[in-house]
């Protein structure tokens, strides 16, 4: 594999453009939008400008990989490409678009892999011509930062192409893993509950948002609280996402959107990028204070790991991937405090199944049913 084909140069393809330079290949980053090209160009220039100054790469070596880079507009110019990877808006029908007219471009041996977080991989595969090159790699944000890499099969794919692909990425520093094309992959829906069960927790009144984001910090060990995390996602892209998986897996109460982020978005509360979404990002403005009862927070914590247990319990049970592989995909990729299904050992697999059985006697919702692979073990 020599040279590498991107299309669309916004976060994650100029991400992933830095990445497959920095493995020592030449890249064509395309856009249909002139105007994304400087702001790629100085995002590269800053992360790569860095690593000079953190000593990790000289400044000869970085300007190589700067000079391997070749910006354009015309996807003609991909035409000696061995690997596309597509990272344009997501959407189904432009995505197919794109894959039928570089199909007509590239050599019948280049390899063809999208980019998507929650589109189905089968169903980009189906546009094509030649639907056994099409693969997932779900690259995370940002890409030069985040190892992991959600290798993804279309029903379509050549037999031997993952294994190929998981190759590659181990040879450009990723971790690679294999799942199936089920709605968002491994870490977008293992990830839900993080969301969805703090936002029930708010919704009920049981806690509020600061102090919700402080159990899950303080106590749960993650980066950022649910509500902060929204935030910065920003609430169109995060509800999407909930919303799609939801339809996607016909309408499962697990995944069930809240209607407090769907106003937020109504009302243009996007989160951090807006200025305001969960939190107020007006300059000034303070932060709610979080009500820091060790009690409240314990049970917070509980319920929304539970919850998270369950769902990767749940994507094991389901053959989505390996137990290995699911539990790096959240350290690796979301940065998780440590593994799922880790924690569900931790803590007792028998103690799991209670928490989750009172949660469904209290609301007899299939939301909180247990997992089958949770409760063999529990017993
Ligand atoms: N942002 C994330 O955290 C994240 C993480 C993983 C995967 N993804 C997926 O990666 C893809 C890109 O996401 P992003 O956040 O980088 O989006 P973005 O909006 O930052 O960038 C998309 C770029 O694609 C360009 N584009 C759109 N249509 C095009 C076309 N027909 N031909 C060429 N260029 C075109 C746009 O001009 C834009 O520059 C999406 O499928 C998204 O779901 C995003």
């Amino acid at each position: 594999m020599n040279k590498i084909g991107i299309i669309g140069c916004g976060a994650m393809g100029t991400g992933i453009a830095q990445v497959a330079a920095m493995a020592g290949h030449e890249v064509f980053l395309c856009d249909s939008d002139h105007a994304a090209w400087p702001r790629a160009l100085t995002n590269l220039s800053t992360n790569i400008n860095r690593l000079v100054e953190k000593n990790k790469i000289s400044s000869d070596a970085a300007q190589d990989i700067l000079n391997r880079i070749l910006f354009t507009s015309a996807m003609e110019e991909m035409h000696g490409v061995d690997l596309v990877i597509e990272a344009i808006v997501e959407n189904l029908e432009v995505k197919q678009s794109v894959f039928q007219q570089i199909e007509g471009i590239v050599s019948d041996s280049c390899i063809l892999a999208s980019n998507t977080s929650s589109l189905s991989i089968t169903s980009i595969a189906a546009a094509c011509e030649h639907p056994e090159r099409v693969i997932g790699l779900h690259f995370f944000n940002p890409p030069p930062l985040m190892q992991l890499v959600e290798v993804i099969p279309a029903v379509q794919t050549a037999p031997e192409l993952p294994a190929y692909a998981m190759l590659v990425m181990r040879q450009w520093g990723k971790y690679p893993v294999l799942a199936k094309d089920t709605p968002g992959f491994i870490v977008n829906r293992i990830a839900r509950p993080f969301y969805g069960e703090a936002l029930r927790i708010y919704e009920e009144g049981i806690a509020d948002i600061a102090t919700i984001d402080w159990a899950m910090t303080e106590l749960g060990g993650f980066r950022m609280g649910p509500f902060e995390l929204m935030d910065f996602i920003g609430h169109d892209v995060n509800y999407t996402v909930t919303e799609t998986v939801f339809q996607a897996f016909f309408y499962d109460p697990r995944y069930k959107p809240a209607f407090s982020q769907k106003r937020l978005v109504e009302a243009g509360y996007l989160g951090r990028k807006a200025g305001r979404g969960f939190y107020d990002y007006t300059e000034g403005v303070h932060r709610p204070e979080p009500n820091c009862d060790p009690v409240l927070g314990e049970q917070i914590k509980k319920r929304i790991v539970v919850m998270l247990i369950n769902e990767a319990a749940d994507a094991l049970h389901w053959g989505i991937a390996g137990a290995e592989d699911i539990d790096a995909a959240m350290t690796k990729g979301v940065n998780y405090p440590k593994g799922l299904l880790q924690w569900a050992k931790e803590w007792g697999y028998s103690a799991c199944v209670d928490m989750l059985d009172e949660l469904y006697d209290t609301y007899r919702e299939d939301r909180y049913r247990c997992s089958p692979w949770l409760r063999r073990r529990g017993e």
